[in-house]
């Protein structure tokens, strides 16, 4: 850790003994509370959570629910918010929840230290939402059911649509998941709306299963439960990296990717206790550690070590992710619809 995290994470910690009494709390639970909303591995929520109450002395709640899911609580909760922050998930509902007044500006003193994309995912939600670790959307399969069945390995998206893969393919719910609604909204960047809906209905036909968290798909495909899963690469390299069969395909056409991300609930119970804990997970020693938990993103502090394992970024083709659109609620709610009417309601 640099002098100058140390240094922030004291002045932070000054900040909020200094704040605790001037608002005056008046008892000792509240000063030694915070709920936390976690989206990424439930491994990674784990880890930090330890690592804060074991720095900080403040009580962790946490609760571990995919991106799409914890956007409705926190809105469903918006009268009587229950939470304190929300950490990690796919930026789109975050922006969402920021465009939706859900969730509060907060200039963290770590900003100066974060990736430049990690700063546009500020500067787009005024300030409500910041980035956190970046990760390309792509998919993995299970090396061993393909040799069984003597098929060519897929090595783009149109592949995903082949007759042979039947039954084979298995994708997360894109209302629950961050993961599923960044691959519905790729697809659409790739070949328009119409096309990328016509692409969504042939997938539909090769879906073995939707799942409702984003990674699920690769640990069943890990299990040779499933051939193919569409996931985020890192989750894919996750599973490879512990010893099974999987393979980690970067799409041939060229794929999205998320700027996963962190707000502060609007209207919480322990805003201070929030804040420390924002400024925590933005500094390079704690992003750092998340290799040891087979956490494979690439995190936002400049300073923070890239695992060795992570997708290389400049290996990859990405798209020009348009997260202004998006991550806007009124296109995510019209996709999601369009999605339920056309797609997920088809028998396959
Ligand atoms: O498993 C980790 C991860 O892929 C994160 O990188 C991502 O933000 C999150 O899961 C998305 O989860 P879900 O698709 O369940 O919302």
């Amino acid at each position: 850790m640099s002098h100058r995290t140390n240094r922030l994470a004291l002045l932070a910690g000054a900040a909020v003994i200094a704040g605790g009494s001037a608002a005056g709390w008046t008892t000792e639970a509240q000063a030694d509370e915070l709920v936390l909303y976690c989206s990424p591995q439930e491994e990674w929520c784990q880890q930090v959570v330890t690592e804060f109450e074991r720095e900080t002395g403040i009580r962790v709640a946490m609760t571990r629910k995919s991106s799409g899911e914890t956007y409705a609580q926190i809105k469903a909760e918006a009268d009587n918010p229950r939470g304190d922050v929300w950490w990690g998930g796919t930026g789109d509902p975050h922006l969402v929840a920021a465009e939706e007044d859900l969730t509060e500006p907060y200039e963290s003193p770590m900003l100066p230290e974060l990736h430049d994309w990690a700063i546009a995912q500020y500067e787009a939600s005024d300030g409500k939402t910041v980035g956190i670790y970046a990760g390309a959307l792509g998919f993995g399969y299970n090396t061993e059911l393909l040799a069984e069945k003597g098929l060519e390995a897929p090595a783009c998206w149109a592949d995903l649509i082949k007759p042979e893969f039947k039954g084979e393919v298995q994708m997360a719910n894109p209302n629950s998941s961050g993961t599923a609604y960044t691959a519905l909204a790729t697809f659409v960047q790739l070949m328009g709306e119409d096309e990328g809906f016509e692409y969504l209905k042939g997938l539909h036909a090769n879906i073995n299963q939707y799942t409702r968290s984003g990674s699920a798909p690769i640990t069943a495909a890990a299990r040779g439960e499933t051939m193919i899963g569409i996931v985020f690469q890192h989750d894919a390299v996750t599973q490879k990296v512990a010893g099974f069969p999987i393979e980690v395909v970067s799409p041939c056409e060229g794929t999205g990717y998320e700027i996963g991300s962190m707000s502060l609930i609007k209207g919480s119970r322990n805003p201070e206790n929030a804040r420390t804990f924002y400024d925590f997970v933005l500094r390079a020693d704690i992003q750092s550690m998340a290799r040891e938990v087979a956490a494979y993103q690439v995190p936002s502090n400049t300073n923070a070590e890239a695992p060795p394992e992570s997708p290389d970024f400049d290996s990859i083709t990405l798209i020009d992710y348009d997260f202004k659109t998006f991550g806007s609620s009124d296109v995510r709610a019209r996709l999601l619809e369009r999605w339920d009417n056309e797609v997920g309601s088809l028998p396959n």
